[in-house]
């Protein structure tokens, strides 16, 4: 039995309800809520929504992540992430994008690749004023397994219309290792067929590709790609002022070269320190 009881319920009395409108049928609600990730790693995304979900319903809220208690589940509701570090990451995360976003026409931001993205709905948040982005969510294929039968269900796309111009989601493990010839981890090739294009400007601040940094670090430096660790740079979400640059080879074979701050310009990223 549940301990979380939805907004309805006593133990919410003090919070609004981010369901009102909606349009959701109660079966149609606790079919969604009830779907379960088969991975830790997963869950600590679910987590992480569930924070999301509790601050949206807040009178003095941060911001606004209405979907957010769907991609918690009740799994997930049960067990919301410390907020002391979910809700200013979030927001920071959100100050972060929107100033790339909002900049010199030249320089502004157009991609948004979500490293460890998990439950992360900034594709569904009008609020962010964002139309232009196109978001890269990079995560184990698990999460999008629960992740896509939630927002692919006409009664959520229907209440939660994206608010960015594309968003496509990158299955990927970042334990794994790239091909010896131009020492790229698999997610950066993966995230380049998905259409990533590193020529226009992204945000990939740091505070979006939080919670699985440490993750991605060390497999970075320990893990299969140990042998060919002097010749890989960290990765870009690691490395104030790094970014993909150079073109992806969509046939596999050629780099997606990570440039070095101390090689070529500083690329038109808003590169903050992951967290
Ligand atoms: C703590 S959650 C953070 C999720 C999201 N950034 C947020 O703030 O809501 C960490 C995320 O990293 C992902 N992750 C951890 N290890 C991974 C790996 N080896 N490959 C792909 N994703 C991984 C998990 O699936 C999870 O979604």
């Amino acid at each position: 039995m549940s301990m979380w009881r939805g907004w309805t319920g006593a133990t919410q009395s003090s919070l609004v309800d981010p369901r009102a409108g909606y349009g959701l049928t109660q079966a149609v609600y606790d079919g969604l809520m009830g779907h379960r990730v088969k991975d830790n790693h997963v869950f600590t995304a679910r987590m992480c929504a569930a924070s999301r979900c509790l601050e949206s319903s807040r009178r003095d809220r941060l911001f606004a992540d209405p979907v957010s208690e769907l991609l918690a589940g009740w799994e997930g509701m049960e067990a919301p992430m410390g907020s002391w570090i979910l809700i200013p990451r979030t927001s920071y995360g959100d100050g972060v994008l929107q100033r790339a976003y909002h900049t010199d026409a030249r320089t502004a931001a157009r991609q948004l690749v979500l490293l460890g993205a998990g439950m992360d709905s900034r594709a569904y948040r009008p609020e962010l004023n964002v139309p232009e982005l196109r978001v890269f969510e990079v995560d184990h294929g698990e999460n999008f397994r629960v992740k896509e039968a939630i927002l692919q269900h006409p009664a959520v796309q229907a209440a939660f219309p994206l608010a960015v111009a594309s968003r496509q989601v990158v299955s990927t493990d970042f334990a794994e290792a790239g091909q010896a010839e131009d020492c790229q981890p698999r997610w950066a090739r993966d995230l380049c067929a998905a259409g990533f294009d590193p020529g226009v400007p992204s945000s990939d601040g740091g505070p979006v590709a939080c919670g699985c940094a440490p993750t991605i670090a060390s497999h970075w430096s320990a893990g299969p790609a140990r042998s060919r660790q002097s010749a890989a740079p960290p990765p870009p979400s690691l490395a104030k002022g790094a970014g993909l640059s150079g073109p992806c080879d969509r046939d596999g074979g050629g780099p997606a070269r990570i440039r070095q701050s101390a090689g070529a310009p500083p690329p038109p990223m808003a590169n903050t320190s992951a967290v």
